[in-house]
């Protein structure tokens, strides 16, 4: 029973056999029911012709093919109420069954004509587990992933464009403001200016390598690399930044630590984006420290800070795009767009790692690990 139910081939046979099933008997029990009055009739109206033709007259041959003639009329008189009785049961039930057949199909074409002219609210409610019942499954399927789609592709226009409008504002501002006289012509205000159109194309060129990550349009070049190497990188890169604000950026490895297998450029990518976020959320004078250990057989890399923490109900947010803690501070600190750390976690699940985020609350530091494999020794 189930192999049937879950198989539109054989529902389509077993609609067939029931329908010249359905001809059959209804053939068998119309006969069954015409022919004794169909042959009475017949054979009575033999009898007349025989008392009409007298007794005694000869019987032999003529009797004979009257008795057939009478007995095929009446045979074809009931076949001919049995086939019509069959052909409108047998229309009937294949008019029933087919459309309990294509029923769904049409509910489907129907769904997915919504689909095409962009309402991806729309859903089919076929139940059953045949195959057309699984095409609706899939179906469904789709339509919410798409729909899913489309939701965040207006959330990352709506996003951006309000990302792109604060600088550009600003800059409309300083122009009116000097084309007004309000503002005076110097240095300070064109740097001003500088610094806002700086923002925008740091913004555009994270925006860039964002839809990179995310569209994974890039290729990683897997090596066994040592994480000394990707440290002293990484230190060497932000040297001046921690030195400008009088941080102690220190790193502290293992001496035995395995080397992982990764991208080396892409997994610098993430370190120096984690120390240089450490960097601006850490006050002056504070510490930033690099350090890795083995768990199996992975290796953990950290970047920890004494700066000013992390909440507990943002940690689980701060790897989604254009997610700041305090969106205030971040542009006035120099204008972080939340972008930084969707890009390490999309190129850290690339290499097959994790990227999570610790920290005992506001103002406790905070810490920021990924995992990376081992390369095989
Ligand atoms: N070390 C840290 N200490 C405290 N908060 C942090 C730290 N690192 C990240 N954050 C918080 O997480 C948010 C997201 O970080 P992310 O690096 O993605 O963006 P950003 O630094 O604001 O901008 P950018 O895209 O320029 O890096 C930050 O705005 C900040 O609120
Ligand atoms: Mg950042």
């Amino acid at each position: 029973m189930k192999y049937i139910r879950e198989r539109l081939g054989a529902k389509l046979f077993l609609a067939n056999l029931l329908v010249i099933l359905v001809g059959i008997v209804i053939l068998a029990i119309t006969i069954q029911l015409t022919i004794p009055a169909a042959f009475n009739r017949h054979m009575g109206s033999m009898n007349a012709e025989m008392n009409g033709m007298g007794m005694g007259q000869g019987q032999g041959s003529g009797y004979g093919k009257n008795l057939f003639e009478n007995f095929r009329a009446s045979m074809f008189e009931s076949l001919g109420y049995a086939v019509t009785a069959a052909v409108v049961a047998a229309l009937l039930v294949s008019l029933f069954l087919s459309r309990r057949i294509v029923a769904p199909i049409h509910k489907l074409s129907e769904a997915s004509q919504h689909i095409a002219e962009g309402n991806y609210e729309k859903r089919v409610d076929v139940n059953g587990s045949d195959e057309i019942g699984q095409l609706a499954m899939r179906f469904n399927q789709m339509a919410s992933q798409l729909e899913e789609v489309e939701s965040m592709r207006r959330k990352l226009i709506g996003d951006v464009t309000h990302e792109l409008r604060t600088p550009l504002t600003s800059i409309k501002g300083y122009m009116e403001g000097l084309v007004d006289g309000v503002l005076p012509a110097n240095a300070e205000t064109f740097e001003q200016i500088h610094h806002e159109a700086d923002r925008l194309s740091r913004l555009v060129d994270d925006l860039q390598e964002l839809s990179r990550v995310e569209a994974k349009a890039y290729s990683l070049d897997l090596h066994p690399v040592k994480v000394s190497n990707l440290v002293q990188t990484t230190v060497k890169r932000l040297s001046p930044q921690a030195t400008a604000k009088r941080i102690t950026l220190r790193s502290s490895l293992p001496a035995d630590l395995e080397p992982i297998l990764a991208d080396e450029d892409r997994v610098t990518q993430v370190l120096v984006n984690l120390a240089a976020n450490a960097i601006q959320y850490t006050p002056e004078d504070g510490e930033v420290l690099i350090s890795a250990s083995r768990h199996a057989d992975e290796i953990y890399i950290s970047v920890k800070d004494s700066g000013i923490g992390i909440p507990p109900e943002h940690i689980a947010n701060l790897f989604t795009r254009f997610y700041r803690v305090d969106k205030s501070r971040s542009r006035n600190a120099g204008g972080g767009s939340g972008i930084g750390l969707t890009i390490a976690r999309h190129l850290v699940e690339a290499h097959g790692g994790r990227i999570w985020a610790e920290s005992a609350g506001e103002g406790q530091g905070s810490t920021f690990t990924f995992s990376m494999k081992m390369a095989a020794s």
